[in-house]
């Protein structure tokens, strides 16, 4: 039901506009997230990677993975991994490619939209994705997925989730309106980037919280999924495994 209450509410938002919006993001979306979160971004990324188990030469996919902050963490911590990253912004890898090669590392760079991942099945060890889900048909991506991770393989979500605290919900909201208004203004946010401020905010309000997310990755058939939350239940981390 949730799910096709999201694609009824946004589907025009996610086919329409969110292209232009990370194509004028891009040259500041890092900085911008450094400002939004008062200064721990980085801190979270870490939260993140603390939860991902890695193992020399494994052959990991990030989707959705924008300006490659995942695919560069996990390279830093494990050089001998082949990374891949997908994302349907051009604008967004450009930037990840420049960000990994300064850094001397190599991320295999796919553009396309990950509700079709173009790999075959039983490929990868570990998937992961960040701050993207509320962007996508999110069960339909993870039983994709699901199709391309190894049996035993590892899929690793993290992203801001609902909190069930109706007071944190809300504190949180007026936050994020707050930091939407201020990068837009700090930044200076293209229209499609500014017009896009409420459906952000949207698209948290529908999206799941860390119980029902864990429901969803196991009716698409991963096991063992567990789940940690930070910030009040704000920011989850789950980790799902191929059966
Ligand atoms: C908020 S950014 C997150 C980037 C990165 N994962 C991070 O942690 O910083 C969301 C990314 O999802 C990408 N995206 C949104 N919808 C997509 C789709 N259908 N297929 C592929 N990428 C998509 C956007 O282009 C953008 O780069």
């Amino acid at each position: 039901m949730r799910e096709q209450a999201r694609e009824q509410q946004f589907s025009l938002v996610w086919k329409r506009d969110l292209n232009d919006v990370f194509a004028d993001v891009a040259p500041y979306y890092d900085r911008a997230n450094y400002v939004a979160s008062l200064g721990m971004w980085n801190r979270f990324l870490n939260s993140f990677m603390s939860v991902i188990e890695l193992h020399p030469g494994q052959r990991v996919l990030d989707v959705c993975a924008g300006t490659n902050a995942i695919g560069i963490a996990l390279l830093k911590r494990e050089p001998t991994l082949e990374v891949h990253a997908m994302d349907r912004s051009a604008a967004m890898q450009d930037v990840g490619q420049q960000r990994a090669k300064a850094r001397g590392l190599r991320i295999r760079s796919v553009i396309g939209d990950v509700h079709e991942l173009p790999f075959p099945d039983n490929h990868f060890d570990v998937v992961t994705i960040q701050y993207a889900s509320r962007h996508l048909r999110i069960k339909r991506v993870s039983e994709e997925v699901l199709r391309v991770l190894k049996p035993g393989g590892s899929f690793y979500h993290g992203d801001m989730l609902r909190p069930g605290n109706p007071v944190v919900e809300k504190l949180y909201y007026a936050y994020l309106r707050f930091c939407l208004a201020m990068t837009g203004f700090l930044f200076r946010s293209s229209p499609a980037a500014l017009n896009c401020k409420k459906y952000f905010i949207d698209a948290l309000q529908m999206f799941y919280s860390v119980e029902e997310l864990s429901d969803m990755l196991r009716e698409v058939g991963y096991r063992d999924v567990t789940a940690k939350t930070v910030f009040a239940g704000m920011i989850g981390f789950h980790r799902a495994i191929k059966p």
